[in-house]
């Protein structure tokens, strides 16, 4: 089939991809002309495993290219799929259409013969009712689908979780626009992946259901890791355990500083702005934002505990800086309010990350960016794992605390086992983790005790036991 795709971001340029690579042809559309040129010569504008070497292979064999103009990818094209951005428009989660708008707009004006215009960007409901109606306003004179086929990718895996869907959707108002996708979508559900098909406006609200489903996941493991630290219990063996459960399922139950990415905090809001809109409370979804809001601030109160109270004139590592390994995306990473914090309490940051320096230093001032983890950890008073990169996870531990200052490791992700840790000399904060191993306490756990008492307010000292103060 022939495919026009407008807009090459995440969404645009893994879809166009992965059609050509399923044998369709296609054409995608960006406005940016050095986005356009660097495709053309099969360079990716995004980091995404694996994309510029489909993109090589399918331009190579001629069933994708690359334009500024709407109208070439238009011409003759049986589905057209619309995948720009949609940001917040505010604080108040409402997300801005004009793209999409004004995407509709070109597609009526270039459009040849009978088509079926697709919207896989993320929009909140009702969105694919006012696009037919821009369509239909401008060219009464050919007829027109418009469907709705959320993606469901997620960063840094998103061409695996593309040509291998746990499902389809779409949503569609007639037969034409089922037909099309439906023969898009063949060599795939052939291969059994099943395909739901719904009304448009209920595939518009299973994207965000799906999205706020699984951030009010992570932000129930999270408060569950809240209480494991106070109960002396472990998130981890906990998540595992409910995860068995068939009902509950063992994914996105991993602890951790808050969920970020460009998806979660804006699906969220947008899908809150939807509810009051319409004047249903969702009370969950609005508990989980604010958990997530208030959990982000939090993690630099923990960085600032383990250090003894105080992170003045500490200089503090930060390895990790991206919403979560293999992308180079910081939009709404735990680790910006983070190092903002802990630098307005007077420490000094160094960072290191595999991807994302470029995108961090728009976000972020006065941070050294070093070349590796352990130029990053050298003459450090603690260390903060923030991201789960596998060179993050793959650290010669002993190597890392031998450069630092004090061995103190606060671990976001839980990606080391506490016993590794303590083996190496450090002094371990885990998230929703004993803080102390099964091995008595060593020198070094004595010592630390001893900075945290010392860091309390003179007022403060002796009252209660040690424990209590230290807490
Ligand atoms: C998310 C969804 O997972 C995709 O299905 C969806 O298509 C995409 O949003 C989107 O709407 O476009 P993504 O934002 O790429 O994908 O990343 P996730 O892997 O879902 O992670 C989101 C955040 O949750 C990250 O900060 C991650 O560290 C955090 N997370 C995830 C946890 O803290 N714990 C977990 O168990 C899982």
């Amino acid at each position: 089939m022939k495919v026009a795709v407008i807009g090459t971001g995440y969404v645009g340029l893994v879809a166009g991809a992965c059609f050509a690579e399923m044998g369709h042809q296609v054409t995608c559309v960006d406005k940016n002309a050095a986005t356009v040129d660097k495709l053309r010569r099969g360079e990716s504008p995004i980091f995404e495993p694996g994309i510029e070497k489909l993109i090589a292979r399918n331009l190579v064999r001629k069933r994708l290219s690359f334009t500024l103009q709407a109208q070439d990818a238009l011409a003759g094209a049986d589905v057209a799929f619309i995948c720009v951005g949609t940001p917040p428009r505010d604080r108040d989660g409402e997300p801005d259409l004009s793209l999409i708008y004004a995407v509709a707009k070109d597609i009526a004006h270039g459009m040849t013969g009978r088509l079926t215009v697709v919207v896989k960007s993320t929009v909140p409901v009702g969105t694919g009712d006012a696009v037919e109606q821009i369509i239909c306003r401008t060219r009464r004179d050919v007829a027109v689908s418009v469907a709705s086929n959320p993606e469901f990718l997620r960063e840094g895996s998103a061409i695996d979780d593309f040509q291998h869907p746990d499902r389809i959707v779409i949503g569609v108002e007639d037969a034409q626009a089922e037909q099309a996708l439906r023969g898009l979508y063949a060599p795939l559900t052939e291969d059994g992946v099943p395909l739901i098909v719904t009304r448009r406006r209920t595939s518009e609200l299973i994207k965000h259901a799906s999205n706020a489903f699984l951030a009010t996941k992570i932000g129930f493991i999270n408060e569950m890791a809240d209480l494991c630290e106070k109960v002396d219990a472990d998130v981890t063996e906990l998540a595992s355990a409910i995860g068995l459960d068939a009902r509950i399922g063992a994914a996105f139950l991993k602890a951790g500083p808050g969920y970020g990415g460009s998806c979660f905090p804006k699906d969220t809001c947008a899908l809150l702005h939807t509810a009051q809109e319409y004047g249903v409370p969702l009370r969950i979804v609005e508990s989980t934002v604010a958990a997530n809001n208030a959990r982000k601030h939090r993690m630099a109160l923990k960085v600032i505990e383990a250090t003894g109270g105080s992170v003045d004139g500490l200089k503090i590592a930060v390895l990790g800086l991206t919403f979560k390994p293999n992308t180079d995306d910081m939009r709404e990473s735990p680790a910006v309010p983070l190092i903002r914090h802990l630098q307005r309490a007077g420490a000094s940051i160094a960072v290191f990350d595999p991807q994302g320096h470029r995108q961090a230093a728009d976000q972020l001032s006065d941070v050294t960016f070093c070349a590796g983890p352990y130029e990053a950890a050298a003459g450090a008073d603690a260390v903060v794992l923030m991201t789960e990169w596998d060179v993050i996870a793959a650290l010669d531990l002993t190597r890392l605390r031998k450069a630092m200052r004090a061995p103190v490791m606060i671990d976001l992700r839980n990606i080391y086992p506490p016993e590794q840790v303590a083996r190496a000399g450090f002094r371990l904060v885990g998230v929703g983790r004993p803080h102390r191993t099964d091995a008595p306490a060593t020198a070094d756990e004595n010592v630390f005790e001893l900075l945290r008492y010392r860091a309390l307010p003179s007022g403060e000292r002796g009252r209660g036991s040690h424990e209590e103060l230290v807490k």
